[in-house]
């Protein structure tokens, strides 16, 4: 962190002593106050619920720029990434900070490709649930359920466990994912198969079936791959901060990447793909385009508590660049399976382009996010809606793996313990149950 020149400085208008706070810079973005030092100097916390100014780490893997658009891992602009990379790749740059070279590729993806099965008593676990079991209800089960199993390497203190349980959980993933999907439809396992690329992999272990071969259809799989580049990481968001608080616990990776996939089952997070396919099918029933203005109506009325499912974040007030990289792989996937004429994909555009010059869109700055067209792509290819969010935790998870490992080795880290500001009942003496 580079000092500023600037400091802040804090006056109170009751006279009490002034407060210097140092400022710092980042590489790029904005400056950050340093308020470590506020409760011990003025016995007062500051108040950010939601965290809407407040930087939680110093951190060197995802910038986002929410004004601009922009989403960087690493330094390198996500369109670039999408382009000329897959996605083992740029899990090499999110864990190590940079691209690997030819050889380095090749080494990690055969690392990857040799963890990409899990121990056989994992399919046991699968069996308590009931087959409509949601898929992150599986999922939140299974990614902790794997620290039973690698006693050898839960010590997150030690860099050579926090690498061997990084590999183990890029690799399994997809296996468990595809799981909980064979699962729910009562089809049996299909094991990895190492002469295929990640996404392939995770697309045969899916669609295949022991009863015949399966060829994926390479258009399908650069799309998956796509989808898993374009959510890999993004900053501090919920699940990030909630996989950076567990684990500053110092509990195994296991246990800290399930509590992240446990957050990103939330609707307004990770959730919000499979809403937002939902809501477009709901507006298909009502009567397709000729009915979203109504559905718009109910979207301004805050009574409904209607949302647009797919629309606004945090922090993009413009245009999220994941969302128009996932717009053209819908095009690119609905022309390779002749489904451009898709209801669903033109009520999507039609329902974007009037949120786009409506007034009540524009003013709140609510854009299109990466949720809205990737519930589109997703089921084009075929994946259930309820798998959506399972995917993104996929994806995900080596940028909860980067950003946790970020955090542990930083020296400055310490077990993460927000305060409150208290307005409950003040001290009060218990009354025997005959006098209450
Ligand atoms: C992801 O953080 C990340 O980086 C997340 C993510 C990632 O990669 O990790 O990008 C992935 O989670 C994307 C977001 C997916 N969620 C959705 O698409 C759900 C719909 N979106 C909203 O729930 C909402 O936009 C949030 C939760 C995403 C952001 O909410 P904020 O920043 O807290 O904004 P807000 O709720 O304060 O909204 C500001 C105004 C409000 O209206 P007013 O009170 O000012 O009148 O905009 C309205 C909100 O009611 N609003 C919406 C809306 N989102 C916000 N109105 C209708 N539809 C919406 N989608």
């Amino acid at each position: 962190m580079t000092p500023s020149d600037v400091k802040a400085t804090l006056s109170f208008s009751d006279g009490s002593p002034t407060m210097d706070l140092p400022i710092y810079k980042g590489s790029i973005g904005p400056d950050v106050i340093d308020i470590r030092k506020l409760y011990a100097q003025t016995g007062k916390f500051t108040y950010d619920p939601g965290f809407l100014s407040t930087a939680s780490c110093n951190s060197t893997i995802t910038y986002i720029d929410g004004d601009k658009g922009e989403l960087l891992y690493r330094g390198y602009p996500i369109e670039q990434l999408a382009e000329n990379c897959d996605y083992l790749e740029t899990c090499y740059l999110l864990l190590k900070g940079e691209l690997p070279n030819a050889t380095q590729k090749t080494d990690f993806t055969k690392l990857v490709t040799n963890h990409t099965m899990v121990n056989e008593q994992m399919q046991f676990f699968l069996r308590g649930f009931r087959r409509d079991a949601h898929p992150m209800a599986i999922m939140t089960g299974l990614v902790g359920a794997l620290s039973a199993f690698y006693h050898d390497s839960t010590d997150i203190h030690n860099a050579e466990h926090r690498d061997i349980s990084a590999i183990r959980l890029i690799a399994k993933m997809p296996t468990l994912v595809a799981m909980a999907y064979k699962y729910t439809i009562g089809q049996p396992y299909i094991y990895p198969k190492n002469d295929l690329t990640y996404a392939g992999n995770f697309m045969r272990m899916m669609f295949a079936t022991p009863c015949e071969d399966y060829q994926p259809n390479d258009v399908l799989v650069r799309a998956m791959d796509r989808i898993f580049i374009l959510h890999a990481d993004h900053e501090q968001n919920a699940s990030t901060s909630t996989v950076r608080l567990c684990g500053s616990s110092g509990t195994n990776p296991f246990a800290a990447i399930a509590a992240g996939v446990a957050c990103l089952w939330g609707p307004a997070h990770g959730g919000a793909n499979e809403a937002a396919l939902n809501m477009l099918e709901d507006v298909r029933k009502m009567g397709g385009v000729e009915k979203i203005g109504e559905f718009i109506k109910q979207v301004k009325d805050k009574n409904s508590n209607v949302k647009l499912m797919g629309f606004g974040h945090r922090v993009y007030k413009n245009y999220d660049p994941r969302a128009k990289l996932m717009r053209e792989t819908c095009h690119e996937v609905l022309d390779a399976l002749g489904l451009h004429d898709d209801p669903i994909f033109k009520l999507a555009m039609a329902l974007e382009k009037i949120a786009l010059e409506d007034e009540y869109f524009v003013s709140r700055k609510l854009y299109p996010n990466v949720d809205f067209y990737s519930g589109i792509v997703q089921r084009a290819i075929g994946i259930p809606v309820s798998l959506f969010t399972a995917i993104f935790a996929l994806a995900r998870t080596v940028g909860w793996i980067a950003q946790l490992n970020e955090m542990i080795g930083d020296p400055e880290y310490k077990i993460g313990r927000p305060r409150q500001l208290f307005n409950g009942a003040t001290a009060r003496d218990v009354m025997p149950i005959a006098r209450r």
